[in-house]
């Protein structure tokens, strides 16, 4: 009687568990816009080491106190290592997801240099980032990348796990896996404003400004028409005359 009891209670237990992943993976699923972010998943295996050494390498040689952010940093996976490796740096997560982020505060108890933020990692601010780690789906590859782009400094590093980011300049491309299977990191930084683009801005600006007359150019265009139709005008008598 007593052993079925517990059965009973453990069974119930299991289903309520079943249950409330169930009812979290649906409400993540649409907090991430139905498939257009990606969900909740750790990074794991080789590739996460891949990806914490890989920032570990950059972290080691810096000569400044650096600011460090993974974007949708999940419970942190990425960034505790790291943020307990390296004191002197700064590190920032950003997730809007409760769950995750609940999680990643709890493991990140005691430690100084980590920060947790709620919030959309499209809308952040990110021009005093030295380095940026992300993991996202492929077709946010490309809307994060024209952020990034835009809004990153020259000399900030993105790493990318798994999908690749567009708008960037590519530094490289790791060979990694998981378990067993072949995956990459892409690594980016600020792409160069190219000098053909800004000469060619400023012949469109010339051209602009030629294409607007001066008020010299008006008042002497202006002498000559009213010239001309006086001239006009004598020409028409003459021809009356004739
Ligand atoms: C694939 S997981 C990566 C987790 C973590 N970076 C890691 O490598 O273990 C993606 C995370 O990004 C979060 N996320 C997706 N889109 C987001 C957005 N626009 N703003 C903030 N977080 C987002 C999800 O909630 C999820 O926790």
């Amino acid at each position: 009687m007593c052993c079925n009891g517990i059965i009973v209670i453990l069974a119930l237990l299991i289903g309520f568990a079943a249950i409330l992943y169930l009812l979290y993976q649906t409400y993540s699923y649409i907090k991430c816009g139905c498939g257009k972010y990606g969900p909740f998943v750790s990074s794991y295996g080789k590739i996460k080491e891949d990806m914490i050494e890989e920032a570990r390498v950059i972290l080691k040689k810096a000569k400044h106190k650096m600011k460090v952010t993974d974007l949708g940093c999940g419970s942190g996976t990425l960034l505790l290592p790291l943020a307990k490796e390296f004191p002197e740096h700064e590190f920032i997560g950003y997730e809007w997801d409760i769950v995750p982020l609940t999680m990643g505060k709890i493991k990140a108890a005691g430690l100084k240099n980590i920060t947790f933020i709620k919030g959309d990692y499209m809308k952040q601010d990110y021009r005093d980032m030295d380095l940026i780690m992300c993991y996202v789906l492929k077709v946010t590859g490309e809307p994060l990348g024209k952020i990034l782009a835009e809004n990153i400094k020259e000399n900030c590093v993105v790493i990318s796990e798994m999908f690749p980011l567009g708008h960037l300049e590519e530094i490289k491309q790791i060979d990694s896996s998981i378990y067993g299977v072949p995956e990459k990191i892409f690594v980016y930084r600020k792409p160069k404003a190219e000098k053909g683009n800004s000469k060619k801005g400023s012949t469109e600006k010339k051209k602009t400004v030629k294409s607007q007359p001066t008020k010299t150019e008006k008042a002497v265009k202006s002498k000559m028409t009213s010239k001309t139709v006086k001239k006009n005008a004598k020409g028409g008598k003459n021809v009356k005359k004739k």
